[in-house]
């Protein structure tokens, strides 16, 4: 089979080697979980691999995504460049559309050879719809438009609890192909954050709640620890 390496360190190892191709996952995280950042370091090491990435941001804008992780991730120094030559592109759509996304990455797979995208988030669509019902079959009817295109995809979603234990079940969790959890863990007096791979179609896959740190050379996940 082959995978698409995120090339975050520790995580391929988790996913046996990276998430399927042509898969789409959901990655789950409160405010302030690293969801962005995540993003971003997937569609970087991509870039960095030889393979085109294009982040759609739904809600920032292209520029303040750029200067966020330029400031989040210092040591990633090659990113600018990576931007002009267009083996990273980042767009923020007029529309809060999903047929338009679907038509923008279309758009760039045919124009630019676009292998992995990025959708942050899903949250912000499924505000502009009335019923889940509705939000449910346009997002089926989105992800049956992408399995006809060849790219792998992670779309942010926001989890309405920072608490591992209040997690519940939402839409995107039956939909998608595979799901990672961010969290940012209550400690007695700190935050502690820690990841799961918690489902993954078509492969096995670690069930381990991992600690992680966002450094700045990137997402750091330790494989093998335990959380505290
Ligand atoms: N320069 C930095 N150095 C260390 N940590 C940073 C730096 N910049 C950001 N962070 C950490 O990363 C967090 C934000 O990460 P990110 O934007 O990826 O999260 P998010 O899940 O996308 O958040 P949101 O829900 O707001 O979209 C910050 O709250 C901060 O803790
Ligand atoms: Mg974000």
């Amino acid at each position: 089979m082959d995978r698409v390496k995120t090339g975050i360190a520790g995580l391929d190892e988790m996913l046996n080697g990276g998430i399927p191709a042509g898969r789409h996952v959901a990655l789950y995280g409160g405010p302030g979980a690293g969801k962005t950042s995540f993003c971003f370091e997937f569609i970087y090491q991509g870039a960095k691999m030889g393979e085109n990435g294009l982040y759609v941001s739904l809600e920032e804008t292209a520029d303040d995504i750029v200067e966020n992780m330029k400031s989040t991730f210092p040591l990633l120094t090659d990113t600018a460049q990576l931007i002009e030559d267009k083996k990273i592109e980042l767009i923020k759509p007029e529309k809060l559309d999903l047929e338009e996304v679907a038509n923008l990455l279309e758009d760039r797979i045919t124009s630019n050879g676009i292998k992995r995208a990025v959708i942050d988030s899903a949250t912000m669509i499924r505000l502009a719809f009335k019923s889940d019902v509705e939000y449910r079959q346009t997002l089926f009817e989105f992800l049956s438009l992408l399995r006809n295109l060849d790219v792998t995809t992670i779309t942010t979603v926001e989890a309405t609890s920072a608490r591992r234990e209040e997690m519940r079940f939402d839409i995107e969790h039956f939909v998608m192909d595979g799901i990672i959890n961010l969290y940012n863990l209550d400690r007695e007096d700190r935050r502690v954050r820690a990841l799961e791979i918690f489902k993954m179609r078509g492969t096995d896959h670690s069930r381990d709640l991992v600690p992680f740190k966002v450094t700045p050379s990137g997402i750091k996940v330790y494989v093998g620890e335990k959380v505290f």
